[in-house]
């Protein structure tokens, strides 16, 4: 279950990081001179998936000028010699992927968020990615989790131990383990109150999933939150098909909150050599 088809739901409202989220959407803050939706992209064109579709409301429309291209500016740029720069933008969506763009009206969650995909995705298996989660591996995690489903065939999420007392802040995940980073799910829970997790397996906004879930979730009732819940669904997914967990090592940011996108900011400036020495200065000197 190789997917052709990538979801980036991004139609949240981004509380966790106002202002800054106010009048520019928080997929399009910089980490270093990139939106932070762009490392999401190139993650999913990596793992060989070619429709990408962004699941937005009103105030995100700034995303579509993002993927449009800049035809002037990409003119000026050239006739200043500027090659290289008008290159990278023209090519920002490489050639042979398309976006698209759905509405999801209501913030309802983000199991309706997916939901709202179902035209785009048209029965065909399909990836999800958060975008507020940067993820650093090699191989990326959707690569590994698109080669896992591939391998095994059935559904597939990326997961990462996190602090018992953190538990309640994600889906977390119970299941037979198959070997040291594997696991075939049985229950995932959303948002577990304090002291009730399953385990300490945190989903990590990493998933491959079938078109079977899609009337899985047109039926689903609301859950944690009062919200249409992913998790909800894949846990109903995991009775009927094989569906596997993969905690890869890996650097995760959360970037939708103030001390995850500071420090994805800095693990990558620190990778880049034109960065690091200032970097490294600033730190010294006010440590
Ligand atoms: P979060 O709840 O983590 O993010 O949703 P948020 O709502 O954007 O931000 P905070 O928590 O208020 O700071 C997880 C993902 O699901 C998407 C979000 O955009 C994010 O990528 N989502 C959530 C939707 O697309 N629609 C929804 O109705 C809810």
């Amino acid at each position: 279950m190789r997917p052709e088809v990538a979801v980036f739901p991004v139609a949240g409202l981004g509380t966790r990081i106002l202002p800054a989220s106010k009048a520019v959407p928080k997929e399009l803050l910089p980490v270093l001179d990139r939106p932070l939706l762009q490392y999401a992209v190139e993650e999913a064109i990596a793992a060989g998936c070619r429709t990408l579709v962004f699941v937005l409301n009103r105030e995100k429309l700034a995303l579509v000028d993002y993927f449009d291209r800049a035809l002037l500016l990409e003119q000026r740029l050239a006739a200043a010699g500027k090659l290289a720069l008008a290159e990278d933008l023209r090519r920002l969506l490489p050639e042979g992927v398309h976006s698209v763009f759905v509405l999801q009206a209501e913030p309802l969650g983000l199991g309706h968020a997916v939901l709202c995909a179902a035209p785009v995705i048209a029965g065909r298996p399909f990836a999800v990615l958060l975008p507020d989660e940067l993820l650093i591996a090699d191989p990326p995690v959707l690569s590994a989790l698109a080669a896992l489903a591939e391998a095994r065939g059935g559904a597939a999420l990326a997961v990462m131990e996190v602090p018992e007392a953190e538990t309640s802040r994600y889906g977390i995940v119970a299941g037979a383990p198959l070997g040291p980073e594997l696991l075939r799910v049985q229950a995932i829970v959303e948002k577990p109150a304090p002291g009730t997790a399953p385990s300490r397996l945190a989903a990590i906004g990493r998933y491959i999933l079938p078109p079977s879930i899609i009337p899985i979730l047109e039926k689903l009732p609301p859950g944690a939150q009062g919200e249409i819940q992913l998790s909800d669904a894949i846990a109903a997914l995991a009775i009927a098909e094989p569906v596997y967990a993969l905690s890869q090592p890996c650097e995760r940011y959360d970037c939708g909150q103030l001390a995850g996108w500071l420090s994805a900011n800095l693990h990558l400036a620190l990778r880049r050599e034109e960065l690091k020495a200032a970097v490294l200065e600033v730190l010294a000197r006010l440590r």
